[in-house]
């Protein structure tokens, strides 16, 4: 609904109960009713209001994961919503088209409300996305795909899984929309697939099971410069990517998570993710273009300052989050280096609230192809020094911080987590 000129959303965390497995209703959470939320949709210079109200009985957050707006409607730890209570965050939307999504931020039980089913896409859309010849069709050549493992006990309900005290639990079973063995019957030749690493804690590998090649043209703020063709795309939590596959009149197509290397890798193993069923006739879709959209080169000739990040355990800078601390604070409309290593043997990564940055550099050299465009989550290897370009526009606070912090839930969860504030 558009009222006076403001895009207006509402969304009710709650409890319910969803039939995943044969064993038994499952308790979950969601927003409406549901588990998971339903996809918001707002365009580029579009103002939008949510208004969330709070029926869990506990506080929540929701944090708009990827979005540029000011700290204050960011929905980080320092906006909790009591039991009960209501947010109505606004905003202006002012980035490129991209898949974003929404989760709880609450301090210390993010992974449990996430794990729960709190989580949602808000897609962007704009004029330079809209002009191009791409599938974007919702729901029929335009779909997006939310990813998730989970185990389930004996009654149906969800349970732990191994591995919890180092990076969180770890499920056995994928879920994709919350539905577990999921099929996607394709009309149309091409097809869009919107990918949401959802997964508090395991890292996918995807891949179609015949080793077909796709293409790569978005990932997490927006549109690459010109699609990437490939044959795998790896995504840590909180990650996306925008993929556009190929099919024939009525084969099957399964895109699968292949086993990611476990030394550097949260869940190593292999699952089926989605059979793609294509009809025996296909409507046609054009031809993806050679390029996509221009992006600045990612310059770091002006950088105002340098900062380094070292994830260890579970603290950044061998600190631990302290909600009463600015780890630093940055100045309004400046760009910056920051340079992220992993130096221990757990996986990590690393988001930044309200930017999307680009990679100079991965250890000295340029990035791969698949980092090339904007970033707002990046997954650590180990010992590698990853150069990231980091901008924070607008929106200036000098009291309500912006976090950063490993988007493993558990570990962020765990304190590896810091504030920053924009003044
Ligand atoms: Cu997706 Cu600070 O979070
Ligand atoms: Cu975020
Ligand atoms: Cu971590």
């Amino acid at each position: 609904i558009v009222r006076d000129g403001v895009r207006v959303f509402e969304l009710e965390a709650g409890a319910g109960r969803t039939s995943f497995v044969p064993q038994g209703d499952t308790p979950t959470l969601g927003y409406d009713g549901a588990y998971l939320g339903p996809t918001l949709v707002a365009a580029r210079g579009e103002r939008v209001r949510v208004r969330v109200q709070n029926g869990l009985d506990v506080s929540t957050t929701v944090h708009w994961h990827g979005m540029h707006l000011p700290a204050a409607m960011d929905g980080g730890p320092h906006s909790p919503i009591p039991a009960g209570a209501s947010w109505t965050p606004e905003w202006t939307i002012d980035q490129p088209a991209a898949s974003l999504w929404y989760h709880p931020h609450l301090h210390g039980r993010t992974r449990e409300q996430v794990d729960a089913g709190l989580a949602g896409m808000f897609l962007v859309t704009d004029d330079a996305e809209a002009s191009l010849p791409l599938p974007r069709t919702y729901g029929v050549d335009d779909v997006p795909l939310i990813v998730q493992d989970r185990s389930f006990g004996a009654d149906g309900g969800f349970a732990g899984g191994p591995g919890m005290q180092f990076d969180g639990a770890l499920g056995d079973t994928i879920l994709v929309n919350g539905t577990v063995t999921p099929h996607l019957a394709v009309s149309t030749e091409r097809v869009r697939l919107r990918l949401l690493n959802g997964s508090s804690a395991r890292m996918y590998d995807f891949v179609f099971a015949d080793g077909r090649e796709f293409s790569l043209i978005g990932t997490d703020g927006g549109l690459l410069a010109a699609p990437v063709r490939t044959t795998s795309v790896p995504l840590s939590p909180g990650e996306r990517a925008e993929i556009v596959v190929e099919l024939s009149p009525g084969e099957d197509a399964v895109l699968r998570s292949r086993a990611p290397d476990p030394a550097l890798h949260a869940g190593a193993a292999a699952f089926d993710v989605l059979q793609l069923r294509a009809a025996a006739s296909l409507a046609p879709s054009p031809e993806l273009p050679e390029t996509l959209v221009p992006l600045p080169a990612a310059d770091d000739a002006d950088a105002a300052a340098q900062r380094t990040f070292v994830m260890s355990g579970h603290s950044i800078n061998e600190r631990q989050m302290d909600l009463g601390r600015a780890d630093f604070v940055t100045e309004v409309d400046t760009t910056e280096v920051w340079t992220v290593r992993n130096e221990n043997p757990l996986p990590h990564s690393f988001h930044v609230h309200d930017t999307q940055f680009r990679v100079l550099t991965v250890d000295g050299g340029p990035p791969p192809r698949r980092l090339s465009g904007w970033k707002d989550t990046i997954a650590l290897e180990w010992n590698r020094e990853y150069r990231l370009l980091v901008t924070f526009e607008d929106y200036a606070d000098p009291t309500t911080p912006y976090m950063y912090h490993c988007h493993l839930l558990w570990h962020e969860d765990q304190g590896m987590m810091g504030q920053f504030l924009v003044v």
